[in-house]
């Protein structure tokens, strides 16, 4: 993904890598005020990095994991234990499971860590590429588009799920506009989605999570979001808000898709009420800035994610073309 440095340089970045002994990423909490990189060697503190949301998005948690991994590969760890320990970080992100297992059977085998791992990331990569591809046949010039969250770049290790589609289509010269619902309480749409669009320079505007319907009622073309786990019959979970959009966008009869590699989908899970959804802490809804903003007393709920029902989608953007939820055991590895 295109970053501007701090000395007005461009550069080509991604979210998470391995290099001289040690897994860098960004650290996400920091943008758009700061491109921080650190990094890390030892599992445990990726895992950690993954569950205090330092690196985030269903495949590049799954990227941060296979290079855990590596980490515990490359430490000659308990692969067992280490593998139990990276999976219990967040619970509803299945690539988190997918890359881990991935990883686990590579090291098992013999593989050498640090080639394993970065295939993965590699894998990943261009997954979300031929999502670009696909997706981005469905954007025409002239069209408003919305997304919540963040599945760009940021979420995937590079180029994006849902963003993969609009990267694609701006490449192409396609002129549109994208707005990009705020995403509460921690501002991915904000701060990771708006930033990446302004580096790639495509026209876009942040818009409050609950203002979608009234920007759905004034006109919005195509929804595209991303997804954390989609189970067999085609519901899914993806961050909170997202439902109401799926049920907002059904009203106005906008087509919405949901962008997702193949690593995304958990054919074990039969429905969506099967999906385990995570519950972050009270502070990240009442606290802002180590501010405390809410009333002394006042408790706080704080689920991570939704669940979107397979009626209200369009079509699963994925490598391999795109789905209506009817088609999608078709894709099973
Ligand atoms: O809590 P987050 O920031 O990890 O949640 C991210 C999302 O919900 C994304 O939309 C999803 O992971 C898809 S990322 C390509």
């Amino acid at each position: 993904m295109k970053a501007r440095m701090d000395d007005g340089t461009t550069a080509d970045i991604k979210a998470v890598w391995f290099e001289n002994g040690k897994v860098r990423m960004i650290d996400q909490r920091e943008l758009p005020l700061k491109l921080v990189i650190v990094d890390f060697d030892d599992y445990r503190d990726v895992a950690e990095a993954i569950r205090n949301m330092t690196t985030r998005g269903a495949p590049c948690i799954g990227a941060s994991a296979a290079y855990a991994m590596c980490l515990a590969g490359l430490a000659k760890a308990d692969l067992d234990e280490a593998a139990k320990f990276i999976k219990a970080a967040r619970p509803t992100a299945y690539d988190l499971f997918y890359a881990t297992d991935w990883m686990y059977a590579k090291l098992k085998s013999g593989a050498d860590p640090i080639d394993a791992a970065d295939e993965y990331a590699d894998i990943t990569v261009a997954k979300c590429r031929a999502i670009g591809e696909y997706g981005g046949k469905l954007i025409k010039d002239g069209m408003k588009l919305m997304t919540h969250c963040n599945a760009g770049a940021l979420a995937t290790v590079d180029v994006g799920t849902a963003l993969a589609p609009m990267r694609n289509a701006h490449d192409a010269g396609k002129k549109f506009f994208v707005y990009a619902s705020e995403t509460r309480p921690r501002l991915q749409g904000m701060q990771l989605t708006a930033w990446e669009l302004n580096q790639e320079g495509i026209d876009h505007a942040i818009i409050p999570d609950g203002s979608a319907a009234y920007y759905m009622s004034q006109g919005v073309d195509m929804i595209i979001v991303g997804a954390d786990r989609i189970a067999a019959n085609g519901d899914f979970a993806n961050k909170i808000g997202t439902y109401d959009k799926a049920i907002v966008a059904k009203k106005f009869g906008i087509p919405f898709y949901v962008a997702a590699p193949v690593s995304t989908f958990d054919f074990n899970t039969k429905t969506g009420k099967d999906i385990v959804i995570e519950q972050r802490s009270e502070e990240e809804m009442t606290m802002v800035a180590g501010t405390r903003i809410a009333p002394i007393g006042s408790k706080a709920l704080n689920p991570a994610f939704d669940v979107t029902t397979a009626d209200l989608v369009t079509g699963f953007i994925t490598e391999k073309g795109i789905f209506k939820p009817s088609e999608i055991a078709e894709m099973k590895e």
